[in-house]
């Protein structure tokens, strides 16, 4: 897959995620490598973000390469009207890789027609975030040891969520039994329901889960998305609908694992962080080791 965009998580075959989950492990040894010197990678922010622009820089510093961008796109000429086209095609023209984070559904894909260099997506809108994906398989493989036959639960904003939306499609290719939790108005789309019931996967939706917690192998706990709401009073009725607590996991597997892509509001208690079952800090820091992964293989540099 040399020179491929990475756009969304069904761009990639099983194999090839696989593969990049075991290169991801050999960064985890060996972080610091010599692989990308003399390559000008772009990271084009045109929504906030910490732990993925962070964590793709940090990547590519370890890899020894050079990275230029913005992390705030009031400072490009955006504001002056420049096109998503024009940003893109000239963008192009400084580097050898353009990481691209995006408020709208469809604008990676659209900027990976006008690329002449590879475009990893790095989330757009509301549709996938597969790089988060890469590093949720790979906190999944390693806590569980194996991405077969487990037992998801997806609690939260599943509507807007676009990590709980890419993680699906990717874990609907090792027999997951998959648990919606959300309140009515963030349900999980049709269009993702309909993605499963055509691989004759199952799934099971639910307004409250503490009755059920003790199937859970995983629960992946996600933010309600405020910036995605158009009346705030409707996001005011739902963000506090889940909040997981400490005293919630008694009854839960020795070996279940709580993820959130973070960052997190009110959704995980601050009192579930020392527990052994809280996750997601070491999750962020896998996404160090699986983004040098995700840079090597779109650039074709084998280890
Ligand atoms: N998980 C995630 O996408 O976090 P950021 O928005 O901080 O990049």
């Amino acid at each position: 897959m040399k020179n491929k965009s990475f756009v969304s998580i069904d761009d990639f075959t099983k194999e090839e995620i696989i593969e990049i989950l075991d290169m991801a492990e050999e960064f985890e040894k060996q972080p610091i490598r010599d692989l990308l010197r003399n390559r000008v990678i772009a990271t084009l922010f045109f929504e906030p973000s910490t732990r993925t622009r962070l964590s793709f820089e940090s990547a590519i510093n370890k890899l020894g390469g050079k990275i230029i961008g913005f992390a705030d796109a009031s400072i490009s000429s955006v504001t002056k009207g420049e096109s998503l086209h024009d940003t893109i095609r000239m963008v192009s023209s400084y580097s050898d890789l353009i990481v691209m984070r995006h408020q709208l559904e469809g604008s990676a894909r659209y900027a990976s027609e006008i690329s002449s260099v590879p475009i990893i997506n790095a989330g757009d809108g509301t549709n996938q975030h597969p790089t988060q994906t890469m590093l949720d398989l790979y906190s999944i493989r390693k806590t569980q040891g194996t991405l077969d036959n487990l037992n998801i639960f997806m609690v939260g904003d599943l509507k807007y969520g676009r990590t709980v939306h890419s993680l699906m499609m990717a874990m609907s290719r090792w027999n997951t039994t998959f648990n919606f939790i959300s309140p009515e108005e963030l349900k999980m789309p049709d269009e993702n329901k309909i993605y499963l019931e055509n691989l004759g996967l199952k799934y099971y939706e639910h307004s409250d889960f503490t009755d059920i917690i003790s199937r859970a192998d995983i629960i992946y706990m996600t933010r309600v998305q405020k910036e995605r709401f158009s009346d705030p009073i409707e996001y005011e009725k739902v963000k506090n609908v889940y909040v997981l607590k400490n005293s919630m996991l008694a009854n839960t597997k020795p070996n279940m694992r709580i993820l959130h892509p973070l960052p997190r509001v009110n959704e995980i208690s601050t009192d579930v962080d020392s527990s052994s079952k809280a996750y997601y800090f070491e999750q962020a820091l896998n996404g160090v080791f699986t983004r040098q992964a995700i840079l090597c293989k779109v650039l074709g540099i084998e280890l």
